[in-house]
């Protein structure tokens, strides 16, 4: 399994191995918690084929070019572009990667902590005897609160500095295998318990039966919401943990005998698997409870315990679960620290152990600001904005697609074709349609499609 050491690269053990660090990486908080409130905020089931289509046709392959430039070049993310082309700009990718990894774990730090004071109740039987308004009430004022949600987000982060220091393949990922298919396991019994609550019907035709209006509006002319296609395309990248290196990091840790196109495929249709059944699970919920679909970030922990309290042996699969979140959020956690730790430990020769120290205590600091902003203390950007959301906009919409912009446009136009080719076949063949469609996408798709839809919304914004 991993071994993040510079002087001797590890490598992963297996290709099971790296399949399990990277669906570990992409399945967490972004499944469970993000996919259904901003799918609840963007009107559901439209939003949903949207997603799908980033998924397939513009995700899948930016984590592939991910996985050859980590390979090829065995470095983190700012190294592979500083050896790839020497004296060109193209390591500002590696930069930008950084300061996405900043962002997200700061507000993912936030949601992490929320989650551990969440298993915290399961355990004292917190949910027990309430109705839905008092469920919401608590939440309330447990996410307004200060000390409390602030002690959980450092709790969180000093667990994921913890497993970093030590070096994954000793501590989580042994344990990662067997509990995130346990995961799947309960998420499927949620599921169908909340299906089979009266009035769940509601929760999903909201998800699965597509309502373009949201999207289109037909006046005089057809006006588009491309806000919404660039939250779709935002939450995808966030979901498959790619556009900021990780899967550049994690690729350099793989074997080169490895299949790079299958583990790609695998690793994001389970991760596209799994946060559909997060919205199986949440949206009968939540109209059964009469929670509105667009609540915002806490859509999750609010519509969440009433299901529980639905259940038989509700105690219990609520311990599971939330414990089993837990896990999911550290496994993703880590590998959005580990970008930054393998960055400044090649790059500035650091030790791991500084290395992690320095960049999880900035993050930190960042993530505190992050907890604070349903406080009395936090910072806001006019009426609506808080610290939060700017840091998840500016990292979702913004860092992550514009990246994985860069890195395909990279490896489309600027490396050698037959070097990617190599990486991709590791040395061997491949289909022919394959590396074509791939060819495609990378050249022409993608980098128009992602460029059209942010000078659409540059436009919009004058
Ligand atoms: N994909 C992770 C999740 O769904 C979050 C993440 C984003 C991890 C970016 C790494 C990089 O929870």
């Amino acid at each position: 399994m991993a071994s993040f050491n510079t002087s001797n690269r590890g490598t992963f053990g297996s290709r099971f191995g790296f399949i399990a660090a990277a669906a570990g990486s992409a399945i967490g908080l972004g499944n469970i918690w993000r996919f259904p409130y901003v799918t609840g905020e963007n009107g559901g089931g439209a939003f949903l084929l949207i997603y799908l289509f980033f998924i397939l046709v513009i995700g899948i392959p930016v984590m592939l070019s991910e996985l050859v430039i980590g390979r090829k070049t065995l470095q983190n993310p700012f190294g592979a572009f500083k050896t790839l082309k020497p004296n060109q700009p193209w390591f500002l990718i590696g930069v930008m990667g950084i300061l996405a990894a900043f962002f997200i774990l700061a507000f993912y730090g936030a949601v992490g902590g929320w989650t551990m004071e969440y298993l915290f109740q399961s355990v004292q039987n917190g949910f027990a005897g309430k109705t839905p308004e008092q469920l919401g009430e608590s939440w309330d004022n447990f996410q307004s609160g200060t000390w409390r949600p602030v002690m959980w987000q450092l709790i969180f982060m000093i667990v994921t500095m913890y497993i970093v220091l030590s070096g994954v393949e000793k501590g989580i990922e042994k344990y990662a295998r067997i509990l995130m298919p346990l995961l799947l396991v309960i998420i499927i019994i949620i599921s169908i318990r909340s299906i089979t609550l009266p009035g769940a019907g509601k929760g999903l035709a909201f998800l699965f039966k597509p309502d373009f209006s949201k999207i289109f509006a037909r006046g005089e002319t057809l006006t588009v919401n491309y806000k919404i296609i660039l939250e779709a395309l935002g939450q995808a990248f966030f979901s498959l943990s790619i556009g900021m290196g990780t899967l550049i990091t994690y690729g350099s840790y793989m074997k080169k005998s490895s299949k790079l196109g299958s583990s790609a495929l695998i690793v994001s249709l389970t991760d596209t698997f799994i946060a559909i059944l997060a919205g199986v699970a949440i949206f009968p919920a939540v109209f059964a409870f009469g929670i509105a679909p667009g609540e915002g970030q806490d859509l999750v922990f609010k519509a969440l315990p009433n299901i529980f309290l639905q259940m038989k042996g509700g105690y219990i699969f609520a311990l599971l679960f939330f414990m089993l979140l837990t896990v999911a959020a550290l496994t993703s956690s880590i590998s959005v620290l580990e970008v930054v730790v393998a960055t400044f430990i090649e790059q500035f020769k650091l030790s791991r152990k500084k290395a992690t120290l320095i960049a999880g205590s900035l993050i930190s600091v960042l993530g505190v600001l992050c907890v604070l902003s349903w406080s009395d203390y936090a910072i806001k950007f006019g009426e609506e904005l808080h610290f939060f959301g700017l840091l998840e906009i500016i990292a979702t919409k913004f860092f992550l697609p514009l990246g994985g912009l860069a890195i395909v446009a990279f490896l489309g136009w600027f490396h050698k074709k037959n070097s990617t080719l190599e990486e991709l076949s590791n040395n061997g063949t491949i289909r022919v349609w394959f590396f074509k469609i791939y060819l495609f996408i990378i050249r022409y798709l993608a980098p128009i499609a992602i460029s059209a839809l942010f000078v659409k919304i540059i436009i919009d914004l004058f």
